[in-house]
């Protein structure tokens, strides 16, 4: 859709969770369908953008005109958007990152003791990796767009990660809410964007939309900002 409104534009997206090895046969990881991600991605693709999708593991379609990078962990996510972000108009960070990893993944798988009742993981930090985008320098930084999942005091929590993280806009949705939010085919969201004359940020509020419908509004707001 080369006259679409986004032609010309090139839209970096993070999608799904991440896989991080406890050994060779386990993993931590989280319930994210990538859904979302993957509604942003078709949406970009469809409106013209050059549209690269960084997936985790999920059991979703590429969807048709989008580049897609399969990574598993968190440090391979964050390597892969660092590597695109730069030539990116727009990032957008809709993968559920796990915030722990192993500290050192065992090389055998581990055997389960019959002199132990219980067992002690060591997790250590991974990186954040819209907050590394954000944190660009000026001429290599694109529009930043994350999200957040949260099951209380949503616009708090949501204006708090916008500010903490740098970012230009985020996406809000209260998971607590059924039929919402992970692996859900519908989505309510509150928009919050950074406005550079003003102390307080933009603000939209959507109703119940299809994740393609919330998609398409996320993509109208972003392309109003570029
Ligand atoms: O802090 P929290 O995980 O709630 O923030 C959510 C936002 O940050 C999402 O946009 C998510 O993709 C991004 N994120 C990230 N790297 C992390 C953790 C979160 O990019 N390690």
């Amino acid at each position: 859709n080369a006259s679409g409104p986004a032609a010309g534009l090139t839209i970096t997206l993070t999608a799904g969770p991440t896989r991080e090895p406890l050994d060779p046969v386990r993993y931590l990881t989280n319930h994210s369908s990538g859904k979302m991600g993957y509604a942003l991605a078709a949406s970009a693709a469809r409106l013209g953008a050059r549209v690269r999708l960084i997936s985790g593991p999920v059991s979703l379609a590429t969807p048709p005109g989008v580049e897609r990078i399969d990574v598993e962990t968190a440090e391979q996510m964050h390597a892969a958007a660092l590597r695109l972000a730069v030539d990116s108009d727009a990032f957008i960070g809709c993968a559920a990152v796990a915030d722990y990893r192993a500290a050192a993944p065992a090389e055998h798988k581990l055997k389960k003791r019959d002199d132990a009742e219980s067992l002690t993981l060591e997790l250590v930090k991974n990186p954040d990796i819209i907050a590394a985008v954000a944190a660009l320098p000026a001429a290599q930084r694109p529009l930043v767009v994350g999200f957040a999942a949260e099951t209380q005091d949503l616009e708090h929590y949501a204006q708090d990660k916008l500010t903490r993280k740098g970012l230009d806009m985020i996406v809000a949705n209260d998971v607590s809410l059924a039929g919402q939010g992970f692996g859900a085919d519908h989505n309510a969201a509150l928009l919050l964007w950074r406005r550079p004359d003003a102390t307080t940020p933009g603000r939209h509020q959507t109703a119940t939309l299809t994740k393609t419908e919330l998609a398409d509004t996320i993509l109208h707001h972003l392309l109003e900002r570029l």
